[in-house]
């Protein structure tokens, strides 16, 4: 059974229980500012697990691609992966526990024919405000032997975006869940204490299945029930396939084979002894090939940096970050053989080959000339192969080269790491701060003069593409009560003409004092009716489009409609004035505009 057979038939068998396949959300997420990426099924599905009605009906199925990030640094054990795809069902308001939980052990045992004494459960034991699920172990326990059944608290069994109940932002939702485990037949791995798939870290119990009952939503005190009771079931394949073909590291299922295969050829070693380098290999520049596809480039910026850090680190994990011109055919036949076995499922990956091997020899490139620069800069070893540098000049290296402190070591230089974890942590607390406007749309805050801005960003779109056309669009926007900052694709400078009938433009439109609204609307009603946004065909949700001037009914006709989360003024006439202060080159064909909004 491949890991497309164990798609088919998971589709299959819950269309055949009256679900409704929707497709795979895109990775980067269209109309949600307050996530990088896609990082599970539920997430494009938080409005109609809040209670708005879903145009496919109540009972939903899909295979979502998915990243998580923050599982970078697990990755090169035998079970994590920062890209993965999600089987996912749910129930919006419709069934719960006791038709999820029989159908799940169906489709496990029966369909997938997994042993049914090799599955463990894990069900939630309780909190403060949310009871023991009882009711979860009256319905499994009618059907495993109950000391296959552990308890566990709000750190295993429970599941929300942002983790334990503590770390929920008000009105994020989320709730227990009950786990499925799979244990493998090998003793546990070495330094496991644990004896149950609660208690063992090693990955000889492994989380195959996890069904959450999504009917709580945090408010500033306490959790409140939701007006409808969810099912939101996901399931990882490639967990799903190493219980399936009883491998106990994922990266020798039919997967991962080829693709390690190819890391054992092209890197002269053998997979036995350099597990851990070889799996972050595979497991990064699968990722990377996933994330270009969806459009993401290297930079050193939000998305764009974390792709950079995946590939880097896959060059530096392959031995070939200093290697010349040789260095690039390894990694493109690596990059042919993870496109031969993802685009069986995922075909725009073969369609969009030569974009996405581009993109990562041309990473590739700057990369080395990072590494040149560097040792430019400090100079290179001694004698005894290293060089004992400040903390700072090694910070430096980290923080305008992009070097990851155990680059810098592997180039030979010494310096003192406490010192250099310091300088990091100040580092991270400051572009917290500063990233920390992406979660509300690009916003440093919400007071008056942001929200202003945020409108006046949109006129300032709308205003370009009535100077230079429809090919114009934004490529990023971060705005602060100071001032707005806009980033467009255009190959030359706006001339000094062109910069004041733009900025007329807008000034014209905060007189006109046009009405703002927004509308929840199918993507394809969107594009129909000329919205501005970065839309994925394959994408069949809702999108939430701003019209300044008018609405979907094109009567009168909008000025401006553009996807966006919000907030935004009611009336453009809320904006006093809009003046343009400078340009910038960006390169790469893209230019930036700062301007004052009062
Ligand atoms: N949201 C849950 C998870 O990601 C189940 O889909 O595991």
């Amino acid at each position: 059974m491949t890991g497309k057979d164990i798609i088919e038939k998971y589709i299959k068998f819950f269309e055949g229980k009256g679900h409704k396949r929707i497709t795979n959300s895109p990775l980067v997420p269209i109309d949600d500012p307050t996530t990088l990426f896609t990082s599970s099924g539920m997430q494009p599905l938080i409005p109609y697990l809040l209670g708005e009605v879903h145009p496919a009906g109540k009972r939903l199925v899909n295979v979502q691609n998915s990243f998580r990030a923050v599982d970078i640094d697990e990755v090169g054990d035998n079970r994590h992966t920062t890209f993965f795809r999600m089987l996912g069902n749910w129930s919006l308001g419709d069934y719960f526990k006791k038709e999820e939980i029989p159908w799940l052990w169906e489709f496990l045992t029966e369909e997938l024919k997994i042993p049914s004494e090799r599955l463990y459960i894990t069900i939630f034991e309780g909190t403060e405000g949310v009871e023991k699920d009882n009711e979860s172990f009256e319905i499994w326990s009618k059907i495993v032997p109950k000391e296959r059944i552990f308890w566990a608290g709000v750190d295993k069994n429970w599941w929300s975006r942002s983790g334990v109940p503590a770390n929920m932002p008000v009105g994020e939702i989320g709730g227990p869940d009950t786990e499925v485990y799979y244990e493998f037949d090998n003793p546990h791995f070495k330094g496991c204490k644990g004896k149950d798939p609660v208690t063992c870290e090693c990955g000889k119990f492994l989380e195959i299945a996890n069904s959450v009952f999504i009917q709580y939503q945090k408010t500033e005190d306490v959790f409140k029930e939701l007006p409808q009771k969810n099912v939101d079931f996901g399931g990882g394949l490639e967990r799903l396939l190493a219980a399936v073909e009883d491998k106990s590291d994922i990266f020798k299922t039919s997967l991962f084979e080829p693709i390690i295969k190819a890391i054992e050829r092209e890197s002269g070693k053998q997979y036995k002894g350099n597990e851990n380098s070889m799996r972050i290999v595979a497991d990064h520049l699968r990722a990377a090939v996933y994330l270009i596809d969806g459009k993401v480039v290297p930079s050193n910026k939000e998305r764009g940096y974390i792709l950079r850090r995946l590939i880097r680190r896959a060059l530096d994990n392959l031995g070939h970050a200093h290697s010349a011109s040789s260095g690039q055919a390894d990694v493109e036949n690596i990059i042919s053989a993870i496109v031969a076995e993802c685009a069986k499922t995922d075909k725009s990956l073969s369609q969009n080959f030569e974009e996405i091997k581009n993109v990562i020899l041309q990473e590739q490139e700057n990369y080395k000339n990072v590494i040149n620069v560097a040792e430019k800069i400090i100079g290179g070893a001694d004698d005894n192969g290293t060089k004992q540098i400040s903390a700072d000049e090694a910070f430096k290296m980290y923080s305008t080269h992009g070097l990851s402190p155990t680059q810098i070591k592997s180039l030979g230089y010494i310096f003192d790491e406490q010192k250099f974890a310091g300088l990091m942590e100040e580092h991270s607390k400051k572009s917290k701060t500063a990233s920390s406007g992406m979660f509300k749309g690009g916003l440093a805050d919400h007071s008056e003069l942001t929200i202003k801005g945020h409108t006046a960003t949109h006129l300032l779109h709308q205003a370009l593409r009535d100077v230079f056309g429809n090919e114009l669009h934004q490529t990023g926007s971060n705005i602060t009560s100071e001032r707005v900052r806009f980033d467009f694709n255009l190959d030359r400078m706006l001339t000094i003409d062109e910069l004041k009938r733009v900025q007329d433009i807008v000034n014209d439109k905060i007189l006109e004092n046009l009405p703002i609204s927004f509308e929840m609307l199918p993507l394809q009603k969107a594009k129909e009716i000329g919205a501005i946004g970065l839309f994925d065909d394959k994408y069949e949700g809702e999108v939430k489009v701003y019209f300044i001037g008018g609405g979907s009914t094109g009567s009168p006709r909008p000025y401006s409609a553009e996807f966006c989360g919000g907030p935004h003024v009611d009336f453009t006439g809320k904006l006093n004035s809009f003046t343009i202060i400078k340009q910038e080159n960006l390169g790469k064909g893209q230019k930036r505009i700062y301007a004052k909004v009062t």
